[in-house]
């Protein structure tokens, strides 16, 4: 991999990689995104584009092993509070929140037991893929529950028996229409956001960034 080139990851699949990829066009970096490549280098810029696991992105813009990341506030809090207090660097900087990617974290448990309250939680286990922020709800709201971690597939944990509850992303509800699920508290709200590696500290990409940005600026107003 070339070190002069700057490196940008994104989604590979899933909720944000088509706007990713929009946005990307919209700033005027042309790729051939055609083939199924973990690498797209860009032909009109000194850029590569890194198609990954959402999940990994934080930790690959914290590593510096990429310069940029487009991910979701959720991914990023999460990978975060999992780095908190560690020796491994947690911090990124935030460059710009972007207009898509809207989900929020929200509670939810089988639909046939009817509207709870906070107190329904105590002593459930409550399965998801943000086990450090759901713990921190806990903690603050003072519900002693456990968090069952699952990497995907989480609403069907009640109904298979793994939880009595979850906690997990919801955009339009669909989910956890089709799984029986009813909707609770909101405990983060979230969109796509593009992050920096703090450390980033070679002059070439960082003018490319700086020519970068007013253009995404350009292209979230001509949305409004
Ligand atoms: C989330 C969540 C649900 C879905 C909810 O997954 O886990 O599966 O979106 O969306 P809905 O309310 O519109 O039905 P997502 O694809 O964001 O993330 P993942 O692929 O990393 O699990
Ligand atoms: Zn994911
Ligand atoms: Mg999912």
């Amino acid at each position: 991999m070339n070190n002069n080139r700057l490196r940008i990851a994104i989604q590979k699949s899933g909720r944000l990689s088509k706007d990713c990829q929009d946005l990307l066009k919209q700033l005027g970096v042309k790729l051939n995104l055609r083939e199924q490549r973990l690498i797209a280098h860009s032909t009109n810029m000194p850029i590569d584009v890194l198609r990954v696991r959402d999940d990994d992105i934080p930790g690959l813009v914290m590593d510096g092993v990429c310069d940029l990341g487009i991910v979701g506030e959720n991914v990023l809090v999460e990978a975060q509070a999992e780095r908190a207090g560690g020796t491994q660097n947690a911090d990124v900087i935030k460059l710009s929140k972007l207009d898509f990617g809207y989900c929020r974290l929200a509670l939810a448990w089988p639909q046939e037991l009817g509207p709870q309250d906070k107190s329904w939680f105590e002593g459930k286990r409550i399965a998801t893929t943000y086990p450090e922020i759901l713990k921190q709800y806990l903690e603050r709201e003072n519900i002693n529950a456990s968090a069952v971690m699952l990497t995907g597939s989480v609403e069907v944990a009640p109904r298979a028996g793994l939880a009595d509850a979850i906690c997990d992303l919801v955009s339009t509800g669909a989910t956890l229409e089709a799984n029986g699920l009813m909707q609770g508290d909101t405990i983060l709200e979230s969109n796509a956001c593009l992050i920096q590696n703090p450390n980033l500290n070679d002059s070439d990409k960082l003018a490319l960034i700086d020519k970068l940005m007013p253009r995404l600026k350009g292209v979230r107003q001509a949305k409004e």
